[in-house]
């Protein structure tokens, strides 16, 4: 049986006038988790919502929060979005000095750890913290937009940490984001990928959101 990919729709892509009804309608197809991007127009050019939107979401789910934080110095807030509902909780190495401190700080609070890579940032920063990991998340995008192109050159990252968390029997979710829909998903998953957040792919979908996640699961499959 091929391994299980989770899928974390991420509601940047959503319609924002609607997000509680996008993310029921993802949770009703079968994601497993839910995806949110928190922009602060300094560590990306973007800006898009902070802890309120957070606890407005934890009331309708009962998913796994999924919080992506693009945002300088992430530390200063780590409670806010714990105590909003996050779940899961990453942060950009690029934008925190004490990377080891940021993750056992997410972990103290409750909430599982998780380093999000920029396409330009190597995976050597991750070496000396895996005990202290429980997601990667390989930005195939650079962050702040969504509806960018995957970057391929990505893959060999993929492959790279794929390998390195086999050699380590580790359990860490490798997840990508940026990017993913139904072609791209069989490079990743093949890549070694047991993660997907996808925006466009999903809540843009011509065939409506149930059919996009359906789609994406088949693909992930087919690998
Ligand atoms: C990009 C964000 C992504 C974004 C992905 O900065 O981290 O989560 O929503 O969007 P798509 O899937 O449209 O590339
Ligand atoms: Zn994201």
């Amino acid at each position: 049986m091929s391994k299980w990919i989770r899928i974390a729709p991420s509601i940047l892509a959503a319609d924002f006038t609607e997000i509680g009804l996008a993310v029921r309608k993802a949770e009703a197809a079968g994601a497993d988790l839910i995806h949110i991007d928190v922009m602060d127009g300094q560590f990306v050019p973007n800006i898009s919502i902070g802890p309120s939107v957070v606890k407005a979401i934890r009331q309708v789910t009962t998913l796994p929060l999924d919080v992506h934080l693009m945002i300088d110095r992430p530390e200063r807030y780590l409670t806010d979005f714990v105590r909003a509902g996050a779940d899961w909780v990453s942060v950009h190495p690029e934008a925190t000095t004490h990377l080891h401190r940021t993750l056992c700080r997410i972990k103290e609070l409750g909430a599982k750890a998780g380093v999000a890579l920029n396409p330009a940032t190597g995976e050597n920063v991750l070496q000396y913290l895996l005990p202290e990991l429980d997601l990667i998340l390989v930005m195939t995008v650079n962050p702040g937009f969504g509806g960018q192109k995957f970057i391929t050159g990505m893959l060999p990252k993929i492959r790279r940490l794929r390998s390195w968390l086999d050699e380590n029997r580790s359990e860490v979710w490798l997840s990508v984001d940026g990017g993913i829909n139904v072609e791209t998903t069989t490079e990743v998953v093949a890549a070694g990928a047991d993660m997907l957040v996808a925006g466009s792919a999903i809540f843009r979908y011509p065939l409506g959101i149930a059919q996009a996640i359906a789609d994406l699961r088949d693909a992930a499959e087919r690998e």
